[in-house]
């Protein structure tokens, strides 16, 4: 009786994890997804593929992107940035229409720093052509001790970029009133690892020492669930896709707390605040979340 029970129970436990697996789309390799964009050499596949390590060095950085564009839906993955010393340098985790008119961007840029000093986290949205939309937190844990998940959730009704399960930041769909709003084009997942000491870290001044490189970040969890372009195409306007559900249309009342959180704590910058740059107000910071 005890043993049969216990099977029934190994049975369903299976049958579960078979039917998670079939449903939530999570890639078991890097490669299924991505491939590599620039420098082979810089990327080296770990855990059986499941997991990367990016390098800079003297020579060269790297960069990936995702096969495929997709139109709606969130891609996130785990990071962990370089420990230490990694001022000057810069790992990007983005979104991009690559198109370069009228470019459809949603980026998140960690800014290494001294060790010691936190690294800061830089986001952007390009919409319909337009950026200059920089806002800048610190983070509220090391991000190189351990791996940290970002995402990046898009929907019709707003774009939502996720530190763990914390909004950092929200740019609602206020098409209504005249605000763009990306929705048109599809968006590649990109990510690269690159030195920028001409301008990362306070501004240029803190160059790179590289007598620590070379420098490695970590990446693991890919998950893209979305509508690929080429695909089929009621996709992205299908109302049924989980993305696009009521829960995901609004930030929960406990994400509401935490967005507010960050922004009284955690942010250092804000373009909708930067008078010397818009002497007038953008219109997407007035519109509301
Ligand atoms: C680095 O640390 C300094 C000092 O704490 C801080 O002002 C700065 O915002 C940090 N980040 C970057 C990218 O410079």
């Amino acid at each position: 009786m005890y043993s049969s029970l216990r099977n029934a129970f190994a049975c369903l436990s299976l049958f579960v994890l078979v039917f998670a697996l079939s449903v939530t789309g999570r890639p078991a390799t890097f490669l299924e997804d991505f491939k590599i964009t620039w420098s082979d050499s810089h990327i080296k596949q770990i855990d059986r593929g499941r997991a990367i390590q990016l390098i800079l060095d003297r020579n060269s950085g790297c960069g990936f992107a995702s096969k495929r564009q997709y139109l709606f839906g969130r891609v996130s993955m785990k990071i962990k940035l370089i420990p230490g010393d990694s001022a000057g340098t810069v790992t990007a985790f983005y979104m991009n229409s690559n198109t370069d008119t009228i470019r459809d961007e949603l980026d998140f840029e960690f800014l290494g720093n001294r060790t010691g000093q936190p690294y800061t986290v830089q986001t952007n949205i390009y919409a319909r052509g337009k950026g200059n939309r920089e806002q800048r937190i610190n983070l509220w844990f090391d991000p190189a001790a351990d791996f940290h998940t970002y995402t990046l959730l898009w929907n019709h009704r707003h774009i939502v970029f996720y530190v763990d399960d914390v909004p950092v930041r929200v740019y609602k769909n206020n098409e209504a009133k005249g605000i763009p709003f990306p929705k048109l084009q599809p968006m590649g997942v990109y990510s690269t690892l690159w030195e920028a000491d001409n301008w990362a870290t306070r501004g240029g001044l803190e160059k790179i020492d590289w007598s620590k490189a070379p420098f490695y970040a970590y990446y693991k969890d890919f998950d893209i669930e979305g509508c690929p372009v080429p695909g089929p195409s009621n996709c992205a306007s299908n109302p049924s896709n989980w993305w696009e559900g009521t829960a995901y249309q609004l930030l929960s009342p406990l994400e509401a707390r935490k967005y507010k959180w960050v922004r009284m704590n955690h942010m250092i910058y804000d373009y909708c605040t930067d008078k010397s740059r818009f002497p007038v107000t953008p219109p997407e910071c007035v519109a509301g979340y």
